[in-house]
Formats: structure tokens, C-alpha cells, sequence
């Protein structure tokens, strides 16, 4: 091969994309002083995320390409697996972010034993903490299985040597960030690094067809630090949502080759670890005041689960000049548009209210859907009436005070039913579109066209 004359190339740590020039603003996403230094791509590097080696470069007919014909990894823990798609994928890559403390480690470690448990051997690589600290961690979680190997290893091509001694049926390395490539020239953590230390593995585990976990921590901007390039190479993104101070945890697919993004897995950190949480809704209503003013029953969707969420609403005369709007679990822009609707549309007098809105749990309900429950939280408490106990609220609200359907009716209410609905404030216009599923028995659903409708039928008088 005629040798390749090295060419620098810079990388952006934000979006990942490549400049031939060093420039202090990145032409692609506008960011300033995130362009590194990264040597140029020798061809063959390139294909390191490729699936199948054996047939590269040569075309092959459709029916011939060999069906992949391994069964998954089962997982014990149901959430997780629902998240995967049904199980571990062999050979696939799957990266995990999320911020730090928020339980990566903690979730993986179980996800280890779990395999370890049943399927076979699991190496977990520990780059962050020592061999010691996770022995701790799994003592307090009751773990002891003979076939979890721990690894504590920063250097990626002795890892890669220990994946292929060990061939262990399962690899999870934490963190990708903390490891680093001994034939690199720049720090361990930089983009490049990043980059080729993930390529390393992804060539490992797809050619051993070994799946392998790889956890990446996420910016304040709330990305896979740095290597957007890592979401490009890897099969999978499960990202692990929540708020420190509250247990919950969810576990969202934001890509995946192997299953739905839409799924959602729910789990409480408890002293022993993260434990699944089968029926979220039960959860988040568990606390709640039945004849509280502010106190709505919003029906969201996280994917195709649906779920009972508490939305809090607090009116109060402000002090200042400009009324405050607060909102925790709402989009704040939602929340101001919504103040707005319910000044000039229903005549409700906010102007010198300050406005809290929190969804209760440390959840985030981002669906417009959520709206009503929102609006009729915030009427609630302005007026001093509560909200009927027994009536669960749906539907988006648009500028004009009307009402607009929102999408899955029929599960939404599927789920207020088990929870203990009788009655469901629904948007006229989905009851009358119909299609889907059919709405439950036992439940009544009552359509309203505006906002001031809904009002007139959730308050009490
Ligand atoms: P960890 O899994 O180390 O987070 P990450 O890898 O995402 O940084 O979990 C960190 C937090 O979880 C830590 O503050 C302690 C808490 N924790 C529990 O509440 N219960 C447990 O059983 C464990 C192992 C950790
Ligand atoms: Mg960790």
C-alpha cells in the first residue's frame, strides 16, 4: 500500500464534525474553541464500526447475506431489556450516558450479574474506579457471581487483549471517556481519543460477535460529552434520565438498530440498587391530596407507555413588578403560553400572579398533551377550587383556547381506568376522529371543545 502522507484534520468536541483548518468558531454547529487537533483517518480505520468483516468490499446478493441467527441475551430485568428491545444483541454496541451519580455503574453492575447469572461469563471493565470499589458496590448489592470478571484497566488495546483471552459473553466498560488508546498521541478524554478508543472495541466485539456496553457521561448541555461521533458508531443510545434528588430514574433509547426508541424503562435507586418499577403511575400518585386546589392528573406518554403524573400548580400575588412563572417538569415556554391562553382566551387574571408549576416525582412530561392538565392545575389554584378527585386530564391547547387532539387515546385512558379514573376530560375532536383502539368500559369520557369548557366541567363548584 502506498503509505498515506498524515494530513492533520481538526475535530469539533461538540458536534463531531471535521475541518480541514483550524478555526476558533466550528462552521458546523457555531460552537467557539471546540475544534482538536486529530490525526487524519488512514482508510481501513474507517470501517471499524462495520458489522460483518468476512464479506467486506464484496458485494453479496440480499437472500445470501447471512441472517443473524443468535438469540439475544436474555435479561431478568424486564425494564431493561424492554429498553434493549428484548435482550443483548451479540456483537451489537450499545452506549449508555447519563449524568454523573445518576446510577450508570449501579444499573450496569446488575445488568452484569444478571448475565452472569444465566448466560455467561461478563468482563466489567473498570477505568473510573478501582477493582476494590466495585467489589464494595457489589457486596452492598448481594452480588457474588463467579463468572463477573472486573477488570480495572484504562489502556484500550490491553483491554481489547483481555476481551479476546477471556471471549466472556458479555463486556461493559466504564467509562469510554476515562480510557485511552496507548497509540494515540493526545489525552484521554479528547475527541480522538474518544473515537479510537470506541472504534478499538467496536472492531473487537464485532468480529469476537461479543456485545459490549460502554458508559459515556454527558455535558452540562446535556450531550454524550464530547463524541456526538460515539452516537454515529455505536448500534444503541440508552440515555438515563432523573433528578438526584428524587429516586426515579428513566432509562430512554434514543437510537437503536435492534428495536423501538420509543420505549421507556422506570427504576427507583434504593439502597439496593436500582430496583424496576412495574407500575410507574402508583408511584407518582402515591403522595397525592385528593381535594387540593392545583392538583391536576395529567395522562402522558413516555413512548408507548402511558403514564399518571401529578401536576402541581401554585398561583400567588407577586411582589415584584414582573410576575414570576416557574415551572419544574414543564417546558418553561410551554408554561408562559399557557398563562397567556388562560389570560386572553378564559379571562382569568394572572397579571400579577406568580406562577409555580411542578410535576410531582422529579418526572418531565414534554408532550403538549400534557397542556390541559397544566392550564386546569393553574385555574385551580387561582380560583380556590379543587380539581374533581376522580377525573384524569388530556389534550393539547392551542392559541385560540380550543382544544386539540392528542395522539393514543385509547391507552391513555386504558391506563387512568387501572389506576382508579371513573371520569377522563378529553378533547372533543380525538373522540370524534376515533380510529386506534377502542376506549375502555368503565370509564367515562367527556369531550370538550375550550379551554373555558374544560374548566367549567374539572372544577369543582
Ligand atoms: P453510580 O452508579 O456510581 O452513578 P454513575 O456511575 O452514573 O456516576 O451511582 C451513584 C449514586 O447512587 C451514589 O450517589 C450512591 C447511589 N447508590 C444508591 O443509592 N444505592 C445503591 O445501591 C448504590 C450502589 C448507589
Ligand atoms: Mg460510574
Amino acid at each position: 500500500m502506498a503509505a498515506v502522507k498524515e494530513k492533520k484534520q481538526y475535530l469539533c468536541s461538540a458536534c463531531g464534525a471535521t475541518h480541514l483548518r483550524w478555526a476558533g468558531k466550528c462552521a458546523e454547529c457555531g460552537e467557539w474553541n471546540t475544534l482538536e487537533e486529530a490525526p487524519a483517518r488512514l482508510p481501513d480505520k474507517g470501517r471499524a464500526g462495520m458489522a460483518s468483516v468476512e464479506n467486506l468490499g464484496r458485494p453479496v446478493a440480499l437472500p445470501q447475506v447471512a441472517q443473524d441467527d443468535q438469540p439475544r441475551l436474555l435479561l431478568r430485568m424486564a425494564e431493561l431489556g424492554r429498553v434493549l428491545g428484548g435482550g443483548i444483541v451479540p456483537g451489537a454496541c450499545v452506549l449508555v450516558g447519563g449524568d454523573p451519580g445518576i446510577g450508570k455503574s449501579t444499573l450496569l453492575l446488575q445488568m452484569a450479574a444478571d448475565v452472569a447469572r444465566h448466560s455467561g461469563t461478563v468482563l466489567y471493565v473498570s477505568a473510573e474506579e478501582s477493582a476494590h470499589q466495585i467489589g464494595r458496590r457489589a457486596s452492598r448489592l448481594g452480588i457474588r457471581e463467579e463468572r463477573l470478571l472486573v477488570l480495572a484497566e484504562i489502556v484500550v488495546e490491553s483491554i481489547a487483549d483481555q476481551i479476546e483471552a477471556v471471549r466472556p459473553a458479555l463486556v461493559i466498560v466504564d467509562s469510554v471517556q476515562a480510557i485511552y488508546s496507548g497509540s494515540g498521541s493526545s489525552a484521554a478524554g479528547t475527541v480522538s481519543q474518544v473515537r479510537d478508543c470506541a472504534a478499538t472495541l467496536l472492531r473487537v466485539g464485532k468480529a469476537q460477535n461479543i456485545p459490549i456496553f460502554l458508559v459515556g457521561h454527558v455535558t452540562k448541555e446535556g450531550t454524550i460529552a464530547g463524541p456526538r461521533v460515539l452516537e454515529h458508531m455505536v448500534d444503541a443510545v440508552l440515555q438515563l434520565e432523573g433528578e438526584r434528588f428524587h429516586a426515579f430514574r428513566l432509562l430512554r433509547s434514543i437510537k437503536n438498530r435492534f428495536g423501538s426508541t420509543n420505549e421507556v424503562g422506570v427504576f427507583e435507586m434504593t439502597e439496593l440498587g436500582m430496583q424496576e418499577v412495574a407500575n410507574p403511575s402508583e408511584l407518582f400518585l402515591a403522595e397525592r391530596l385528593p381535594n387540593a386546589t392545583g392538583s391536576t392528573i395529567a395522562v402522558s406518554m413516555e413512548g408507548t407507555r402511558p403514564l399518571l403524573v401529578e401536576v402541581q400548580a401554585l398561583c400567588s400575588t407577586t411582589t415584584f413588578s414582573m410576575p414570576r412563572r416557574t415551572a419544574n417538569g414543564v417546558d418553561p415556554n410551554r408554561l408562559l403560553l399557557l398563562a397567556a391562553v388562560l389570560s386572553r382566551r378564559v379571562g382569568l387574571d394572572l397579571g400579577d400572579q406568580d406562577i409555580f408549576v411542578n410535576v410531582v416525582g422529579g418526572m418531565r412530561v414534554d408532550e403538549p398533551a400534557a397542556d390541559l392538565a397544566v392550564a386546569v392545575a393553574i385555574a385551580s389554584s387561582l380560583r380556590n377550587r379543587p380539581v374533581y378527585a376522580d377525573l384524569a386530564i388530556v389534550g393539547e391547547v392551542g392559541l385560540s383556547g380550543e382544544l386539540r387532539s392528542v395522539g393514543q387515546l385509547a391507552r391513555r385512558l386504558h391506563e387512568a381506568k387501572k389506576m382508579g379514573f371513573t371520569r377522563a376530560l378529553a378533547p372533543s375532536s380525538t373522540l370524534q376522529r376515533g380510529g386506534g383502539d377502542s376506549p375502555p368500559q368503565g370509564i367515562e369520557v367527556i369531550g370538550v371543545r375550550t379551554l373555558s369548557d374544560a374548566l367549567g366541567v374539572a372544577l369543582l363548584k
